[in-house]
């Protein structure tokens, strides 16, 4: 666990990595340096190649929330102008990744102070997502716009961790319809995303009657092996459901994928980059997003039971904090993959290694600061 004095250090580095117009944020980095993306990157094709934009900015808004909680000094105002900013891709119909951008953003700051403001942007970007729901599969596609041939039909583990959105707008304005889509999506994740054996694909296909055409991998090390930030995501994503909407069965799906987790590496040290395939690196922001779902869990009993969540958070924590934390110039966490595939941001580390690291922390600390 850092000191308080560390973590102060960990805003000032934020607060560097945020410096000037606001126009851009870091996505993430490489050899000791952020590598920035504009803010208003949508995402879309180029030629053969599909750019995700910048999916990641929401998450410096939601670090600097999470470092005052836990006592740093406040950064609301410009934790407020990045939403501002990100709030132009609030209606973007070319990506599932609107939960990244907007829920620790826009949502967290309405649920911080019942504005109005952060509420619409909030709904906007619910309803922009709730949008791209294909009834034949039941599940909300990834990439692109709709009417696209090329990423018609996608859909990714990534986003078990895009429906928390969706679950805020069904919270929030009492629309089932939103609770619906996350229930569906996630049981279309459990049934073709998750291997019977508790591993998962990253990356699947459906033709237009809702079956699914081809299953494999855009950022893991093959298609038939596991990418094990895909794993984590897929982890938290089935805790948040099981949580939020008391389904059993997402409770005992999360425990399956979490299990796959547990017995492919030694959780006692950095995660592999891939649970199946030996790539010499490892990805530290996949055991901080675990660290954040198995710290969620902790307020339903049975379900921290079921996980094994007390015995299994301190051994990763333990690994995080000795095997990651400051490893790198920039950033908390490093020692992190971004895309070996793609060789993009490896072995530094990620604005979302960072976050979910942080959101476990404040979430594991008894008074919410450790000042
Ligand atoms: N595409 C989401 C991730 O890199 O985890």
């Amino acid at each position: 666990m850092p000191e308080r004095d560390e973590l102060i250090g960990f805003q000032q580095r934020v607060l560097d990595a945020l410096k000037g117009p606001l126009d851009k944020t870091p996505h993430f980095a490489e050899h000791g340096e952020w590598v920035d993306v504009r803010i208003d990157a949508y995402s879309g094709w180029a030629d053969d190649f599909y750019d995700h934009g910048n999916w990641t900015a929401g998450f410096w808004a939601g670090m600097l929330l999470e470092l005052e909680h836990l006592g740093a000094e406040s950064q609301r105002d410009l934790a407020e102008a990045i939403t501002r900013k990100l709030a132009a891709r609030a209606d973007d119909g070319g990506t599932h990744d609107l939960g990244f951008m907007f829920r620790p953003s826009a949502c967290a700051l309405f649920d911080e102070t019942g504005s109005s403001e952060w509420r619409d942007i909030g709904l906007r970007s619910a309803a922009a997502l709730a949008a791209r729901f294909r009834p034949a599969g039941g599940y909300l596609q990834a990439f692109g716009t709709l009417d696209d041939p090329r990423s018609m039909g996608t859909s990714t583990v990534d986003t078990m961790m895009n429906l928390p959105l969706l679950l805020w707008a069904w919270k929030v304005t009492g629309d089932d319809r939103y609770r619906d889509i996350a229930v569906s999506h996630a049981d279309a994740t459990a049934r073709d995303i998750v291997r019977p054996d508790g591993s998962t694909f990253h990356l699947i296909t459906h033709d237009t009657a809702g079956a699914v055409s081809w299953a494999g991998t855009y950022q893991g090390a093959a298609d038939a092996s596991c990418w094990t930030r895909g794993q984590a995501w897929a982890i938290h994503g089935f805790v948040t459901m099981a949580l939020e909407t008391g389904e059993q069965r997402f409770a005992d799906v999360a425990a399956k994928v979490l299990g796959y987790y547990v017995a492919h590496h030694d959780v006692t040290a950095l995660p592999p980059y891939d649970l199946l395939a030996d790539t010499g690196h490892v990805d530290a922001s996949a055991g901080a997003i675990v660290l954040s779902g198995l710290a969620e869990a902790l307020a339903d009993p049975a379900l921290a039971t079921q996980l094994d969540a007390e015995v299994r958070i301190p051994m990763i924590r333990r690994a995080l904090d000795e095997g990651a934390l400051f490893a790198d110039p920039v950033g908390l966490i490093g020692r992190s993959v971004y895309s070996l595939p793609h060789q993009l941001g490896v072995d530094g580390p990620l604005p979302y290694g960072d976050y979910y690291y942080l959101r476990a922390l404040r979430l594991l600390s008894p008074e919410t600061s450790i000042s």
